[in-house]
């Protein structure tokens, strides 16, 4: 129960075929309605900061807000984790705050580089009682004009990341089989390479596989963005099912930022058209943590699978 690392929620969802929620936060906001919504659904969850979330809310916050979590329910599991945390110092920083886990994204590195900084990354929490993501394989961008090759280049090879968990000794790992941050992810029909998860999953049997840009990016969230000022045409996301379907397999992670993103923009765009006299922020944000519990739940039951595992 409480802050923990992600150990024994990756092996329990590994062996249920269901995957845990990962949610990047920036403010309490986010946080309250992420950790009540896990509670009432009885999930286990994961709260995730990025280097830009840490600087934007400060370290102190951010940790003080994990603490206000175990504070208000004793019986939440859920770990603090650092997300695409760019070099050692970083995930360092994170592992000496209280951070339960650490990612080290070293996709943009070659494989032998990528596989030495991870490295030094996991023998540094691992002694401190951390846990370890690393990445293999670049996410695609639905901006980037790439042919079928080139798009085969940016896949994981399942062989090198049979040989990156090996030789770093990570707990988990974030390949690529199609998703991208963001929302806009698609421009034709989405489309994920499960045949490469699975591969993955032969060669790495019972092994954490992590989905990176896994929002699916909601057609009412667009819609009521749209609808009160907003620009959001064409944005397009994983559709819920394709998630079930990875999280039955080997996914235990399921990265979700943007379509929190979407709801709370959604929330506060309706509010201030809708009252426009209002000046008070409660009137607002109150909605907006609404919105953003209407998505947690629609995740947990029909794309994670995790309501009722905690
Ligand atoms: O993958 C990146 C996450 O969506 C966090 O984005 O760096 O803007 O906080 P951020
Ligand atoms: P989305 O942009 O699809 O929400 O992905 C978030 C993510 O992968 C954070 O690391
Ligand atoms: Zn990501």
């Amino acid at each position: 129960m409480g802050l923990q690392t992600t150990k024994e929620m990756f092996a329990k969802a590994y062996e249920g075929g269901y995957a845990i929620g990962a949610f990047n936060f920036n403010n309490m906001e986010v946080v309250q309605s992420i950790a009540r919504t896990a509670a009432e659904e009885k999930a286990p969850f994961i709260l995730q900061a990025s280097a830009s979330a840490i600087k934007f809310a400060g370290m102190a916050y951010v940790i003080a807000l994990a603490k206000a979590v175990e504070a208000e329910n004793p019986d939440a599991v859920f770990a603090l984790h650092l997300d695409h945390g760019e070099d050692f110092e970083i995930c360092k920083a994170c592992v000496d705050a209280g951070f339960t886990s650490v990612m080290f994204d070293g996709s943009k590195y070659p494989l032998e580089e990528n596989i030495r900084r991870t490295k030094e990354v996991v023998d540094y929490a691992h002694a401190h009682g951390a846990v370890v993501e690393g990445e293999l394989g670049r996410l695609a961008g639905v901006e980037d004009d790439v042919n079928v090759s080139a798009e085969d280049a940016m896949y994981t090879d399942p062989a090198e990341a049979e040989r990156f968990v090996k030789e770093t000794g990570v707990d988990s790992l974030a390949i690529a089989i199609g998703t991208s941050h963001g929302a806009f992810k698609f421009k034709g029909e989405a489309r994920l390479r499960l045949d490469i998860l699975e591969e993955v999953a032969r060669r790495l049997p019972g092994f954490p596989i992590v989905l990176h840009g896994a929002s699916s990016v909601p057609g009412y969230l667009i819609d009521q963005i749209n609808a009160y000022g907003g620009q959001m045409d064409g944005a397009k996301g994983v559709p819920a099912e394709l998630l079930r379907k990875a999280a039955s397999m080997a996914v235990c992670k399921i990265n979700i930022d943007s379509d929190i993103r979407m709801a709370m923009t959604a929330a506060v765009r309706k509010s201030f058209v809708e009252s426009p006299a209002n000046f008070d922020p409660r009137k607002y944000m109150g909605p907006a943590r609404d919105e953003i519990r209407n998505v947690v739940i629609d995740k947990l039951r029909n794309a994670l699978g995790a309501s009722g595992k905690a």
